[in-house]
């Protein structure tokens, strides 16, 4: 039987709001999970002169490499060998890599529902069995060491990311090392996917490599580097794995783009302009967390990092795909339906991405405000 893969609802929102743009109206995008800014300034220059000078065949960048290496022992105080990592075409691709080279077909990986859809689909497009945790804001959305040990038969992987898409929820340390205790009793073999890290407001970003050293650690440029369309991003595999993942990479996607590896390259010696960055996601964050409980929004668990808030919208639909349509056509304010992240219990909420500039975030919180109002306005619990 073919493996059925669903498509994300967020492409139907986004098309929409192409659509009413194209019309003239003045679409704010808060759908998607990308920075509204590019690349670093010195990393566009860098691009530039390499067009001009470089043949760009098939290429992988040692210098990337090692300058990765580098972050996860400046970062993490973790010592990886550069040959370690395997660069990538973007998380999404590393994500295959992991899961391909860890199991074979009808494996059991966990993963917490509501969750980056991505997992579920690469998952069931891999001949893999999603096991999906149900979180509630009572975990803060995220996995918990207890919840992994009561599963019984144990999973043969997890997937996990901290912060999370799409809450942003972050886990605590002391958590991720009681977590990585059960997945080293019970044999779970860890994807940890780290895409998130650098934006984060308050809470440490701790990577799994810290608790479990065989981890395999998918990051990329999309997020933190404002560098989704580029396509790159990086696997860390352990050294008995960098055979298979390697050989994988090589026959499924060859390489990334050249152009985006001397960029990424540049991007790391950016920090200040991409600090400017999280700054201006941590003021957003702190106007919508302000201004959602007037508008009745107020069962969410607070972003520890990442762009996006999750909130609950029970008391005014069962449909959040219908919702998001409505207000996206009422208000011009774009945002994406829970049921991409959750298919049980998705169609009670609404993901906001706050990855736009401020005075961005101040209109849609003034458009919001009175549509929502003129829906009830408080929450009925
Ligand atoms: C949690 C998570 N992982 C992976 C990806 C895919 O990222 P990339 O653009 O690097 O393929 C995304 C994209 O939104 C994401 O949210």
């Amino acid at each position: 039987m073919i493996a059925e893969v669903a498509p994300f609802q967020a492409i139907a929102i986004g098309r929409l709001a192409h659509e009413l743009a194209e019309q003239g109206r003045d679409v704010i995008h808060m759908e998607f999970g990308q920075p509204s800014t590019g690349a670093p300034v010195a990393a566009i220059a860098a691009a530039h002169r390499i067009l001009d000078t470089d043949p760009m065949g098939y290429w992988e960048s040692t210098r990337l490499q090692e300058r990765i290496a580098r972050h996860y022992r400046d970062s993490y105080g973790v010592t990886i060998a550069s040959d370690q990592v395997i660069l990538t075409c973007g998380a999404s691709p590393a994500l295959v890599l992991a899961l391909s080279c860890l199991f074979a077909p009808g494996a059991r990986v966990a993963l917490v529902r509501p969750g980056y859809v991505a997992y579920r689909n690469t998952l069931k497009a891999l001949y893999l069995e999603p096991v999906e945790l149900a979180c509630g804001p009572a975990e803060r959305f995220q996995v918990t060491a207890e919840a992994l040990a009561r599963l019984d038969p144990a999973p043969d992987g997890l997937i996990l990311a901290s912060p999370a898409n799409p809450t942003g929820t972050i886990i605590a340390p002391e958590e991720l090392a009681a977590i990585a205790e059960v997945c080293r009793r019970r044999g779970i073999r860890v994807v940890s996917d780290e895409i998130y890290h650098g934006i984060s407001y308050g809470l440490p970003t701790l990577s799994m490599l810290q608790e479990l050293p065989d981890a395999l650690v998918v990051n990329s440029f999309s997020k933190y580097f404002s560098m989704a369309g580029w396509r790159l991003g990086w696997l860390v595999v352990p050294p008995d794995l960098v055979g298979a993942a390697r050989a994988r990479m090589g026959n499924l996607f060859l390489t990334p783009p050249v152009l985006a590896q001397h960029a990424g390259l540049l991007a790391f010696e950016c920090r200040d302009e991409l600090e400017e960055h999280v700054a201006t996601y941590a003021r957003n964050r702190d106007l919508l967390l302000d201004a959602l409980p007037a508008m009745g929004l107020e069962r969410i668990a607070p972003p520890d990092g990442a762009f996006y808030i999750y909130t609950d919208v029970s008391h005014l639909t069962d449909d959040s795909l219908h919702l998001c349509e409505a207000l996206l056509r009422d208000t011009g304010v774009a945002t994406a339906p829970g049921v991409d992240f959750d298919p049980v219990d998705g169609h009670r909420f609404l993901r906001i991405s706050f990855a736009v500039s401020t005075p961005l975030v101040e209109t849609a919180i003034a458009r919001m405000t009175p549509w929502f109002n003129a829906r009830g306005g408080k929450s009925r619990r």
